[in-house]
């Protein structure tokens, strides 16, 4: 079996471009800031389902037919004028977001997750699920893409490291899968530089940088505890809802 990873939703788009969509697959998208981290938090506080969209534009559509749904999600990291909510995980409380589902657009990850819909079985990663996210991996038994949301298409420093972790620790329990792709290699490289300095890392990257100067840092010191939850979401008909715990 074959494990490969993406880094862009561009990245992603070409390689399931000339792919069987009845091959059977495992997509584990991340986007450690800050979609995956605030989707699983969501997820993890209650909220019954996520619907991710591709723009502003179709979520306030969609509000028209779940009213009760909030709305969630940013552009250039700050909450999208009309929307309920921004994109921090500190924001999706089990108060907030208990029995509502979710409607959520966000610059890259909900892309990214869409572009996947589809082509296989769809799974939602970051640091704070990443070993409930192995195990899923191991136990599916598939062929694996690995597919990073990046930053405005244009691979970021956190999701490469993120798929790292996951990547070496596949490879390390099972010796079913084989891969060819550089970005596996860059991947797992990337890991080792950063081993155990995950919040440091996500202080060096850009998006981190960026979010620290809107005044987002606590949101990097959350997607850092690696491990937090045993939560897996899936995509299921066409939203992501709650998964192995
Ligand atoms: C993304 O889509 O990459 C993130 O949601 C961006 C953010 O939350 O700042």
């Amino acid at each position: 079996m074959r494990i490969d990873v993406t880094f862009t939703p561009g990245e992603l788009k070409a390689y399931l471009a000339n792919s069987d969509r009845n091959h059977r697959r495992l997509i584990v998208i991340i986007d450690v800031l800050r979609a995956t981290t605030t989707i699983i938090t969501a997820l993890k506080n209650k909220a019954i389902w996520v619907l991710p969209v591709l723009a502003p534009e179709e979520a306030f559509e969609m509000k028209k037919v779940y009213g009760d749904a909030i709305l969630a999600g940013e552009r250039d990291g700050e909450k999208i004028d009309g929307f309920d909510l921004g994109n921090s995980p500190f924001e999706f409380t089990e108060e907030v977001v208990a029995g509502r589902g979710i409607i959520q657009s966000t610059t890259n990850g909900t892309v990214n997750i869409r572009y996947a819909m589809g082509y296989g079985e769809v799974i939602i990663c970051s640091f704070i699920n990443i070993n409930a996210v192995r195990r899923f991996c191991l136990d599916y038994n598939a062929d694996i893409l690995v597919a990073c949301s990046g930053r405005y298409n244009i691979m970021c420093l956190e999701d490469a490291v993120c798929a790292g972790i996951l990547v070496e620790g596949i490879i390390e329990q099972s010796d079913c899968y084989r891969y060819e792709m550089d970005s596996v290699i860059i991947s797992m490289h990337l890991y080792d530089e950063c081993r155990n300095e995950i919040l440091g890392m996500l202080k060096k990257s850009q998006h981190g940088r960026y979010l620290t100067s809107l005044g987002y840092g606590r949101d990097l010191e959350f997607s850092a505890k690696v491990d937090s939850t045993d939560i897996v979401p899936y995509i299921a008909d066409d939203r992501v809802v709650i998964g192995l715990q």
